[in-house]
């Protein structure tokens, strides 16, 4: 089988090492020279968007995905008169535009923090009175880690994040005082079986993901974000990974955002569960059946962030994943996850990780 894919960042290396040990071979489309995924099979070094460059990885593939959701969708659509594209580029269409993102929410019945949208400085003046302070306003396209987003706690600030946020197709959010961040990662394949991992725990520092811990344990919350990701799943007739962030406030889950794709916060499962969301996106795009996820431990993830610390010591119980990037501040290069036999056990070393890394990378 041979898969195709649409971009070869760390998402796309992280697939294409369980393709290998599945037995699949896997070719990309990315633009930078040595991408992350570059250790894993050929790469066609064009624009996201180069339409011969997509017809080249299309003619060479079983089946075409994507990691980066940035791709054109009609580029998408093109391809996908060849060869199966997945997961649904309509899907693709929904996650990049947080409004339309946020209307796909309310169709489908699941609750979402309160919004506005906003192409006029008038409109975004009326998303103020009708929201209050603070408020969050977003670019509504090619947001990613945080960007494009700006936090107004007050009316004199309208004006600058009018102007930060690129003053059109923005939206405004109400700014939810959540107790934590979950998500809720899921598959479907092509008969249209469905999988669900256990609920994540996420913390974020300035809209980028630090830390993730799975299994949550809270039943109620677990069963009412499958129900989420189910109808979602459903809806678009979707197959492949989907990942839907929440937030959660008391008893209430709020959907904040959905990623059509293998998503960092899963990253715990290459270690923690079998199959790994990388592996289950690979058998849900290529007809396979989809084995229910068997957890292996308590898993947490700390994503390696600007600097890898040199001389890691590890414990045992830890793994290390080296992107191969080129350090920069704030880009993700690496993740560690640890696996614990308790709750307990995960969260004490998890917890010890963060503070040899915290000494060790100045931020
Ligand atoms: N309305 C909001 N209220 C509170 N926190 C928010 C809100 N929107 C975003 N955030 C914080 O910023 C992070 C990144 O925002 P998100 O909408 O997920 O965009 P991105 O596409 O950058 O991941 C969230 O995970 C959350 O921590
Ligand atoms: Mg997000």
């Amino acid at each position: 089988m041979r898969i195709g894919i649409i971009g070869a960042g760390q998402l796309g290396q992280m697939l294409g090492f369980a393709a290998r040990d599945l037995g699949m071979q896997c070719r990309f489309v990315d633009p930078a020279p040595k991408p992350p995924a570059a250790v894993c099979g050929p790469v066609i070094q064009e624009a996201f968007d180069n339409a011969d460059a997509l017809a080249r990885l299309a003619a060479s593939s079983d089946v075409v995905t994507y990691e980066f959701e940035n791709v054109p969708v009609d580029a998408l659509l093109k391809i996908a008169e060849r060869v199966p594209v997945y997961p649904p580029p309509v899907a693709l269409g929904h996650a990049q535009d947080r409004l339309a993102e946020k209307q796909l929410f309310q169709r489908l019945a699941i609750p979402l923090p309160e919004y506005h949208r906003v192409d006029t400085f008038d409109d975004l003046e009326l998303a103020a009175n009708r929201l209050g302070f603070p408020l969050v306003l977003k670019t509504r396209r090619l947001g990613y880690d945080g960007k494009g987003q700006f936090v107004i706690r007050r009316p004199a600030e309208l004006g600058i994040a009018w102007h930060e946020c690129g003053g059109a197709d923005l939206i405004a959010e109400q700014w939810v005082n959540f107790d934590y961040e979950v998500s809720a990662i899921g598959a479907r394949n092509v008969s249209g079986d469905i999988i669900c991992y256990p609920l994540t725990r996420n913390a974020h520092a300035a809209g980028i993901l630090q830390t993730s811990i799975a299994p949550l344990q809270n039943e109620v919350l677990t069963r009412r974000a499958e129900k989420y990701v189910t109808t979602l799943l459903r809806h678009l007739d979707y197959v492949g990974v989907l990942a839907l962030e929440l937030f959660v406030r008391g008893e209430q889950l709020l959907a904040n955002e959905f990623a059509p794709r293998v998503h960092n916060s899963g990253h715990w499962s290459i270690e923690g569960a079998e199959p790994s969301q990388f592996t289950a996106h690979l058998l849900a795009i290529s007809g396979q059946a989809l084995p229910e996820p068997r957890l292996m431990a308590h898993a947490g993830m700390l994503n390696l962030i600007g600097k890898i610390p040199e001389n890691l010591q590890l414990p045992s119980a830890a793994t290390l994943h080296d992107y191969g990037k080129a350090p920069r501040p704030g880009r993700k290069l690496g993740h560690i996850t640890v696996l614990g036999d308790s709750a307990a056990a995960r969260d004490t070393l998890l917890a010890q990780l963060c503070e040899t890394v915290m000494h060790s990378t100045p931020q």
